[in-house]
């Protein structure tokens, strides 16, 4: 399965960190934003993704995570001229995407807590039809929102409703089947005039193929789209790694959880950035193992 993370937009909630900067890679605590989504990828067992962000700020991303290979990784750079929708991603990315299954993942959404991997792995192993996520949150009108019949069934999608049919979030962490490509290619845009990752949901949703996970309150979803949400997000990267000792986040030590990278390589990941705690950690984590 391929990823693609999407890192574009204009980040003006944030201004103005954002004028000298991405959104994305501005720090939540000890990382970059980026980082979090990516690894969420890298965790689903994700190897090769294509990376989608301004003409402006593509050259930082590319600064900071290169090649990927010293990650055991493979990454692309494809330029967003404008911000014209999330369903860009399966445009800009049709060629990457090839005839593969796909996984969409934003690079501001923050996920953590149990269960996680599990519900990875199993939408990673998706040959048809699509899987999508629905988390309660208490403003569900600033998201794609998902309704569910008594059953459990997914009735209606609908993006930024005034009246939200139910409380339940669709996050933005999207997988696929090859089909999407097309998909996105034929949607329209949208009274605010974006390419909508809800329409394609929505395509699925009729198609019978929309499967939907709830996640639960063991699961933190995260956004770091406001400067309170951005601080708040930090605090609780902050609050549970500091109890635990371990990592949210952390590329380089998915890597070598997932097989990408050996003990040797993660060491000299390690050595290099042996200043700073960041180092010490990925030091530790070779030692524990
Ligand atoms: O966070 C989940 C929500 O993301 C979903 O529930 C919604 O259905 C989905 O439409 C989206 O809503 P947002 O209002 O959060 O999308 P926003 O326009 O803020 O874009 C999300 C991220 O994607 C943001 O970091 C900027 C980036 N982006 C956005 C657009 C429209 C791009 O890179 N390119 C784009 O064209």
């Amino acid at each position: 399965m391929k990823g693609i993370l999407l890192a574009g937009g204009r980040g003006t909630r944030l201004y103005p960190l954002t004028m000298g900067v991405s959104k994305q890679l501005l720090p939540v605590y000890d990382k970059p934003m980026v980082y979090y989504p990516l690894s969420m990828l890298m965790l689903a067992g994700i190897s090769e993704v294509l990376i989608i962000s301004t003409p402006e700020d593509l050259p930082q991303f590319r600064r900071l995570l290169g090649s990927g290979e010293a990650w055991g990784m493979k990454f692309s750079y494809i330029e967003q001229a404008q911000p014209r929708g999330l369903a860009d991603a399966f445009i800009l990315g049709r060629d990457f995407v090839e005839d593969q299954p796909s996984s969409l993942i934003l690079g501001d959404n923050i996920f953590y807590g149990t269960g996680l991997w599990d519900y990875l792995k199993t939408a990673s192993r998706l040959t048809e039809g699509a899987q999508v996520f629905a988390y309660p949150v208490r403003n569900p009108q600033d998201y794609g929102v998902i309704e569910f019949d008594e059953g459990g069934r997914a009735l209606s999608l609908e993006e930024k409703p005034k009246h939200p049919k139910s409380r339940f979030a669709v996050p933005g962490l999207y997988f696929y089947d090859s089909k999407v490509t097309e998909i996105a290619a034929n949607v329209k845009p949208s009274p605010r005039g974006e390419i909508e990752i809800t329409d394609i949901n929505r395509v699925y949703l009729e198609l019978g193929q929309l499967q939907v996970q709830q996640l639960g309150r063991g699961i933190a979803w995260l956004d770091a789209g406001t400067h309170e949400n951005l601080l708040q997000a930090a605090n609780f990267v902050q609050a549970v790694e500091e109890r635990q000792g371990l990592m949210i986040g952390c590329p380089e030590e998915v890597a070598y959880r997932m097989g990408f990278i050996s003990r040797e390589q993660l060491i000299t990941l390690a050595n290099h950035l042996r200043q700073s705690s960041y180092g010490n950690y990925l030091l530790s984590v070779v030692e524990d193992l």
